[in-house]
Order: C-alpha cells, then structure tokens, then sequence
C-alpha cells in the first residue's frame, strides 16, 4: 500500500459526534508506573499507538509480564525492584521523547550498563537534559552524538536525592526527575515551570511521597522514596492534543458542526482552547466530571468566519506545545499578524516544527517571519490554494502530516502528504475519523 496521502476537495459540511483516540502522556505514564505496582493494573481505552506499544516493549524487556487486546491491558507489575533483566540490555523508545527520557528515571538504579536506542527522529534529540539532573543522583551516562542517541546509563543502588531547577517548561524533564526521587535515599525538591502535570496526579492518586505546592509562576515538588505502589487501574481519556485536530478542522470548515466525547481537558493541556478563545472561537466544555484527578469533558464548537489575529502570551507555550502546529492554521486564516514568540522548543520536537509550520505556511501563500524561537503570521481571511503541493521529508513528524491533512481539506487545492503511516504514533484513527466525517 502506497505510504502517502492525497487530499483532492475541500470537506464537505458536517455535524457529527466522534471520538479521539487515548491520551498518549496519561498511556504511557500508566505503563510505566504499572510496570512497578505490586499487583496487576488494567487499563481501558489505552491508546494502541507505537509509542505506547514501544513503551510495552520495554517494559516486557525488563521482565514484566503484559496481556494486551483492543479493549483491555493487564500489566502484571512485581513491585517496585520487581524488573528482571539480563546483561547487555538494549531497549529501544522507538519515536518516542517521553518514554525515552522518562524510562531513564525508572532505570537510574539499574546496577548493569543499559543502552538506550531510538528510531532516527528521536535520535537527533536532546537527552542531555534529563541525564544532567540524573548524573546528579548518581547515576552515570554516556550521550551518542550531539547529546542524542543512543546512549549508555549504569545506574546507582545508591541514589542521593537532589535539587532540580526545571527551566524549559518540559513535563518530560520533571517527570523522568519524579521518578528518579522515588528511588532516592531522602526528599528531592524540584522547582519546575509549569507543564502538564500528569505525573504529579496519577502519584498523589496512589499516595505516594510526593507534595505539590503550585505557585504563580512555578510548581515546587517534593518526593521521597516510595517502597510500594499499589495496582492502578485506569480508563484512560481521550487525548486533547488529537481532539486539537478536529477542533481546528471544523472551525476552519464550512456550516459545521462538532462534539468531541470525553476529552482530557487537564488546565494544564488546554493552551490550545485558550488561545482559539482570543482568537474569537466559541467553545464549549459539556458533561465536566473528575477523574481520578484529571478533569474530562465532551468538547464542542462550531465553523467560525471571523478569526482575530494574537499576540499569544508566552505563560501559554508549555499547555500548547503539541498544538502549535495546527493552531498555526487557524492564524493563517485570521484577520492581521498574529505572533508566536520563546518557541524554540518547537524546533526540539520530533521535527523542527516551527521551521516546518513556516514551510507549509509559505507553500500555501502566507507570509512568516521565522526567526529560531518566535514566527510572525501574516494572516488572509480569504485563503485560496489553487495549486498542487507536496508535503515529504518531515522526519515522519506524525503532526507535520496530520496539519498538513487538515490545511488540505479547508483550504483547497491538490496535496500529496507522504508518509501516512507516521499517524500510528500517536493517532492511528485520524484518518478513518476524516474518512467517516467526508462521508
Ligand atoms: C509530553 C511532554 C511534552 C510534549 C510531549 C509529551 C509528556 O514534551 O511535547 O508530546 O507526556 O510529558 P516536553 O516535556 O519535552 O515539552
């Protein structure tokens, strides 16, 4: 089967109530923090991505046992020392940043030299950040080229606690840190920007040693060493990061109309709904309920004809970053300059992201400024494409192709999106959910 993708129409009106796939920070922090639970944990709705699956893996590597169907995952976890591992071990976070930085949190005690491998995407990352706080417990590293992958880790069984600044905004960073204080011997305070805080949640949920005090400009947490997690089970919501997609496709649409069920609205993820509410989108949060410390709700809105332009608040990057993309289409669609500024950890992603919004914004006739961390849009309400574009070499950046789609279906012309299969990393519905609302 051909690995690209051709949008030849713009979409036609639609109303329609759907469902996104799981919420892939909540996945695969749920299988990694049951691969150390006493007792076997289920989960619902998990979401069958290869960066959740490639989360699987690795932890079937260090010996724990998983049972896996579409509707029902069983991680049989052995306590807390429970991995079980022979020498020379490899694993591999395949595409995924989190897994990989949060993975060596989990492994800062493993006495035997791990390699850490990913796929050429995730290589090129920078790991240097979450081994600089890990070296200070004690813990030894040796980074692949430019800081990347793969690398070398030999733990220590006698982790000292530390104090961490975290200064970019990244849950990754703070989360790989909280899981290396639950190895330590006495209380590790981190002093962290803010950033999703599913970590910090699922902890307090299972009463582990962990205190949160949420500041103005900042979190401070502590941890302590945890001697025993409980099974957790979970019926995962779905992911606001795909739902963002959808969102986008149908205020950019014609007379449409959208309900997106049971949607992970964490304030610390919904960046995204913020700025499209300045920019003048009505949305609506219905049916809201907590759950197990997350807020959920069904999410809708509607075709919008007048988009404002912004000056987006940079306090908003961190609950936006994996939305930046896409929301860049609505400005292009807005009426004036909107800018977008402090962004250079978009070019940290999977794909320099903000060099690729640049691209595609360029390829549709918009005018940017793109310097290394901000981009200026220079927005056309009355955007037309009437030419044929191909979109290829985005490292498989699974939200390349996805923004790409939707830029495709509302505002026309003839695409050719290569690498379709990118989408498994983290929304492999994406396109059946397209194909079912064109129907
Ligand atoms: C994630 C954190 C973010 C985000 C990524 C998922 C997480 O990365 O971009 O897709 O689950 O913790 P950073 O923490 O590096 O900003």
């Amino acid at each position: 089967m051909s690995n690209f993708f051709t949008v030849k129409k713009k979409i036609k009106s639609f109303d329609k109530i759907i469902s996104v796939d799981g919420d892939k920070s909540l996945s695969i922090r749920w299988v990694l923090i049951s691969s150390l639970a006493s007792g076997t944990s289920e989960a619902k709705n998990l979401l069958m991505s290869e960066d959740v699956l490639a989360s699987i893996k690795v932890i079937k590597k260090l010996g724990i046992k998983v049972k896996l169907n579409k509707k029902l995952c069983k991680i049989y976890g052995q306590g807390i020392s429970g991995y079980k591992y022979k020498k020379n071990l490899s694993l591999n976070a395949e595409n995924s940043g989190t897994l990989g930085r949060l993975l060596l949190g989990l492994i800062v005690n493993s006495p035997n030299i791990i390699k850490l491998t990913g796929d050429k995407s995730l290589s090129k990352r920078d790991f240097k950040r979450v081994t600089d706080p890990l070296s200070k417990f004690g813990a030894n590293f040796k980074l692949g080229i430019n800081n990347g992958l793969p690398l070398k880790i030999i733990g220590n069984k006698n982790l000292q606690p530390i104090f961490y600044k975290e200064n970019r905004g990244s849950a990754q960073c703070k989360s790989s840190v909280i899981f290396a204080g639950m190895r330590a011997n006495g209380e590790t305070i981190i002093r962290a920007k803010k950033s999703r805080n599913h970590t910090e949640l699922l902890c307090k949920y299972l009463n582990l040693q962990i205190k949160v005090k949420n500041k103005k400009n900042y979190d401070l947490i502590k941890v302590r060493k945890v001697k025993k997690i409980k099974k957790l089970n979970y019926n995962i919501p779905s992911d606001i990061s795909s739902a963002a997609f959808f969102i986008v496709l149908t205020i950019l649409s014609k007379n449409s109309k959208i309900t997106i069920r049971n949607v992970n609205i964490n304030p610390s993820r919904i960046g995204v709904i913020t700025i499209l509410k300045k920019m003048g989108v009505k949305i609506i949060f219905k049916n809201q309920k907590i759950y197990k410390g997350e807020k959920i709700a069904d999410i809708q809105v509607k075709s919008t004809s007048k988009l404002k332009s912004i000056n987006c608040p940079d306090k908003l990057n961190s609950g936006t970053i994996d939305e930046f993309l896409i929301l860049f289409l609505v400005a292009a669609k807005a009426n004036g300059i909107s800018y977008f500024k402090n962004l250079a950890e978009l070019n940290q992603k999977e794909s320099p992201r903000l060099k690729w919004a640049s691209k595609i914004l360029r390829l549709i006739g918009v005018k940017t400024i793109l310097t290394k961390d901000s981009i200026k849009i220079f927005g056309n309400p009355n955007i037309k494409i009437n030419k044929n574009i191909v979109i290829k070499d985005f490292l498989k950046d699974h939200r390349v192709f996805m923004t790409s789609v939707i830029a495709g279906l509302t505002f026309g012309g003839k695409w050719i999106i290569h690498d379709k299969d990118s989408i498994k990393t983290s929304f492999p519905s994406f396109l059946k959910i397209i194909n079912n609302l064109n129907k």
